[in-house]
């Protein structure tokens, strides 16, 4: 099969199209025939060097793929009520960028009706990520308000649309007003362009002085003080990624005097039981929306995967670039 392959850390152009062997679907998996991969911003810490691949996964990047079943475990295939020839995209630890890809069939979902391969290879990352941190770490609830750092981001898109469709208001912040009003036609209530305006004070003011419920942070460093300071009693505060640094310096008495929860977490090295719960989980309560027009894909450019140099190296540069609105896919 046709990989793509990081050659050695560093910039885009590492990436590279090689030959590799097809690889087999064992006990609980299928082999799918991809014909997108999403793009994530791990993929890029990844190829930097700043992202080790877990024990057992492939050395290939791509955290999730989209295409048709070939191949697989019959009886896993059954009892997930899936069959040769079905369209699935899948969450995988690695390996997504190939022709073929192995991925465990709890992983896997139904392509959504009406979704083509290239919108559906764009849901796994984001949608259990934020699944899994801002309804089940975070508790987010119909009726209270989430702040979302980077709502422009794949990430935030796919927040701002879930939490909007389930009944919660959404203040997103964003590096430029083009990208706060992408976010308020997904569906954002506020946009905060975090360039010229503070958003401590902005959503204090927009909530009325209560402050957040919930806060999605793919930033840290010193945005846990002053998300802290703009939350609401009984806030949580979810961390995903820590793009301003891992130190945090913050007024502890906050947490005790609003009963406040910080926690985080990383998906890619959960086990496969773990996000399989989470694939149920979607399958019941957001894949209708994603059927029903509720939430909509949000591609912003999709690069062709194979030949020289990779449109994978494209798709790196636009996303470190940062002028991307949502997410970027492979297609084969
Ligand atoms: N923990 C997990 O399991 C998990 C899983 C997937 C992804 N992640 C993390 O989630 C983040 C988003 O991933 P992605 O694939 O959606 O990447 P992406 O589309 O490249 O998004 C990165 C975003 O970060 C935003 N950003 C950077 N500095 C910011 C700041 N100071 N304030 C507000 N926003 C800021 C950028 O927005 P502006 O251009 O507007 O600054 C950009 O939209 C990444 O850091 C990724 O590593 C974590």
């Amino acid at each position: 099969m046709k990989a793509i392959e990081i050659t050695s850390y560093g910039a885009p152009e590492v990436l590279r199209a090689v030959e590799r062997p097809d690889p087999v679907a064992g006990v609980g998996e299928l082999l799918i025939r991809v014909a997108a991969s999403g793009v994530n911003r791990p993929d890029v810490l990844q190829r930097k060097g700043h992202y080790p691949v877990p024990p057992g996964a492939s050395d290939l990047p791509g955290l999730e793929v989209a295409g048709e079943i070939v191949s697989g475990d019959a009886a896993a295939l059954a009892e997930a009520g899936f069959k040769m020839g079905d369209r699935v995209c899948a969450l995988i630890a690695g390996g997504g960028y190939a022709e073929l890809c192995v991925a465990p069939v709890a992983q896997c979902l139904p392509v959504p009706k009406g979704w083509s391969d290239t919108e559906a290879a764009s849901l796994p990352e984001t949608f259990f990520t934020v699944w899994s941190n801002v309804f089940e770490r975070g508790h987010l609830q119909k009726g209270e308000t989430l702040l979302i750092q980077g709502g422009s981001s794949g990430i935030g898109v796919t927040a701002i649309q879930i939490a909007k469709a389930l009944g919660a208001t959404v203040i997103v912040t964003a590096g430029s007003d083009d990208k706060c009003e992408a976010c308020r036609k997904l569906g954002a209530d506020h946009a905060i362009n975090y360039r010229t305006s503070d958003f401590v004070e902005e959503a204090k003011k927009l909530t009325g002085g209560k402050g957040v419920d919930v806060v999605l942070d793919m930033v840290a460093g010193d945005y846990v003080a002053r998300e802290i300071e703009c939350m609401a009693e009984d806030g949580r505060l979810v961390i995903i990624a820590v793009q301003g640094g891992v130190k945090a310096d913050f007024n502890a008495g906050l947490v005790l005097r609003k009963r406040l929860v910080i926690t985080g977490s990383t998906l890619r090295p959960r086990p496969v039981a773990f996000k399989g719960a989470i694939a149920k989980a979607l399958r019941e309560k957001v894949w209708p929306l994603l059927e029903s027009g509720a939430v909509k894909p949000v591609i912003h450019s999709t690069f062709a995967a194979g030949g020289e140099p990779s449109g994978a190296a494209q798709a790196h540069a636009l996303m470190e670039s940062n002028q991307h609105i949502g997410k970027i896919v492979l297609t084969w």
